[in-house]
């Protein structure tokens, strides 16, 4: 499947304009994080592209939520490693994380939400003047963004990719599309 296929299912499936701009930040930071570890680009975007298809679907069920995606994912055409990590990124569901994707995935989850926060207590509500260590700083502060969390976050070393690094490197891949983000 293509990116624009993937992207119309996404259009099709989901309203909210915040959850399609974590998905298109989901996959900037999968395609860096794909790049940096030698993997597939195209097969790391799109599972970050697709990840949270179903999420108004199963409305925020988290007995549903991924299963459903990763059923949406697999009529769409992705492969079965694809459709796995969708369906693990989900704790939920009690199955393993196995693969270097389904690793991404999980850790890039929240970093997302935390670079968004980040970007907007600033003045100008915007990525292009944030730097990593601010990041970092309020990544340290319990009480910033506290629905995000840490410990996933953490869990990038599970991928070989330090914690510093990681945060740079998101912040990196979300820049490149602040327009889309609307950041
Ligand atoms: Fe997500």
């Amino acid at each position: 499947m293509t990116r624009e296929e993937a992207l119309n299912s996404i259009k099709a499936n989901v309203e909210n304009k915040n959850l399609i701009k974590h998905m298109l930040a989901a996959e900037a930071i999968m395609r860096v994080l794909a790049k940096r570890l030698g993997e597939d680009e195209e097969e790391w975007g799109l599972t970050g592209l697709l990840h949270d298809i179903d999420m108004e679907l199963t409305e925020g069920n988290m007995n549903t939520h991924s299963k459903l995606g990763a059923d949406l994912a697999r009529e769409l055409g992705v492969n079965e490693a694809v459709v796995h990590a969708i369906l693990c990124h989900n704790e939920a569901h009690g199955v393993p994380r196995e693969t270097n994707l389904d690793k991404a995935l999980f850790c890039v989850d929240p970093l997302t939400g935390l670079i968004t926060t980040a970007a907007l207590v600033r003045p100008d509500k915007k990525l292009a003047g944030l730097e990593a260590k601010s990041v970092i700083k309020k990544f340290k502060q319990k009480g910033f963004a506290a629905g995000v969390n840490r410990q996933q976050i953490t869990q990038c070393s599970e991928i070989g990719i330090e914690f510093d690094q990681f945060i740079e490197l998101g912040l990196g891949a979300m820049k490149t599309i602040a327009d889309d983000l609307g950041l």
